[in-house]
């Protein structure tokens, strides 16, 4: 199946390593933001051997290009964007929305994906993974269930997006900017869409109440960061949480804990003794409760080099893209398409 990655930031490079790997996919085409990076080659760009794929700025030859798919993970989604690939016949598989968009809000791409004979899927770790797919994984295995839980929990000078960490999540800035900030209405856009799937596949309440927490920590003392040097009083940890209610009862429960460290916070956040981790939380007949290692890099270093949460996001995007190809024209979720599976090392195919 022939490819098309969208954008070259930390889940663009890490797509493209994946679709060189997969047995299935060939990259044959590579749209890029800035200009100096269009007319490249796509190899050279990453710092590899050449691919004998050039990159372009231009949506128009994106297209004109013969792919079956695109994997749009550009910082800032265009909808607009989005609609003209689906026109245009080819599928997309995004990190960036429509995990499992209200008919509503979905309705345009819809349309766009009829017009193409398409099918747009949204997919990645955090929404995308751990707080609605992999609850409902493991809900198969429990009976009566009263409660589920994704969460994370990361450092987050580890993650290399150093503009996004600063003017969007608001870190280093006042507490009342970040509490004002744009990041809880961002985030919502995705994780309502993990709350509800998690509502609607195990088949509570419709009348089920969504509501929406945020809390700041600040620097108690100098903390070294990419941003720069947050100094005391600055916002260094926050928690953004969703839950939906059922007379008077939590069901579903979303949430990211994001700290500059462990060391320097007011209140006094920690990730505690197992430290950086994501958790899968059910409670029901069995209950169950997952955490999750390996997706959180050994050292701040390390993350900023090649996170492996990023990492995770691309691969779970790739992975897809033999399923979406083959799936019915439309939006299509976890909740429609059969099980996507990873694919074996090539030394060991
Ligand atoms: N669902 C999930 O679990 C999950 C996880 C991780 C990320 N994501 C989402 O995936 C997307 C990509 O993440 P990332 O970590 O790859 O981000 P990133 O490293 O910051 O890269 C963003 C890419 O977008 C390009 N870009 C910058 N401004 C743009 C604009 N105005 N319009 C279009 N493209 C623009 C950048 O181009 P240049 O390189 O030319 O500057 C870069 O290639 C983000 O929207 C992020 O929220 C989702």
């Amino acid at each position: 199946m022939r490819v098309v990655q969208w954008a070259t930031g930390g889940v663009g490079k890490a797509a493209i390593e994946t679709i060189l790997l997969h047995p299935e996919l060939e990259l044959v085409g590579c749209w890029v933001h800035s200009a100096g990076k269009g007319g490249r080659d796509v190899g050279e760009l990453l710092g590899r051997e050449p691919l004998g794929v050039r990159t372009t700025t231009s949506l128009d030859e994106v297209l004109a290009m013969d792919a079956d798919c695109v994997l749009y993970s550009p910082l800032v989604p265009d909808r607009d964007v989005v609609a003209a690939l689906l026109r245009s016949g080819k599928n997309v598989v995004t990190p960036v929305g429509w995990f499992y968009p209200s008919e509503r809000d979905g309705a345009p791409l819809a349309a766009a994906c009829e017009e193409g004979r398409s099918t747009l899927h949204g997919t990645g770790i955090n929404p995308g993974g751990i707080t609605e797919l992999h609850p409902l994984v493991f809900s198969a295995l429990s009976s009566a269930v009263t409660f589920v839980r994704g969460e994370e929990f990361s450092d987050i000078r580890t993650y290399d997006a150093p503009d996004v960490v600063r003017h969007l999540m608001m870190f280093g800035g006042r507490p009342e900017e970040a509490m004002g900030g744009p990041m809880l209405g961002l985030l919502s856009g995705g994780f309502v869409q993990s709350v509800r799937m998690c509502l609607d596949a195990l088949g509570f309440s419709r009348d089920a109440e969504i509501r929406t927490a945020q809390a700041v920590a600040v620097a108690t003392a100098p903390i070294d960061s990419p941003i720069g040097t947050i100094e005391p009083g600055l916002v260094a940890g926050q928690r953004f949480v969703w839950e939906a209610v059922v007379r008077d009862r939590v069901v579903v429960r979303v949430a990211v804990n994001w700290l500059m460290g462990e060391e320097h916070l007011d209140p006094a956040w920690t990730f505690g003794p197992e430290g950086e981790r994501f958790e899968v939380e059910l409670q029901g007949d069995p209950p169950a409760h997952v955490t999750i290692k390996g997706w959180q890099p050994a050292s701040v270093a390390e993350g900023l080099a090649r996170n492996p949460g990023v990492v995770a996001t691309a691969v779970h995007c790739v992975n897809s893209i033999p399923y979406v190809v083959a799936a019915e024209p439309g939006i299509r979720t976890y909740l429609d398409l059969p099980l996507v599976a990873g694919r074996a090392h090539p030394d060991l195919a």
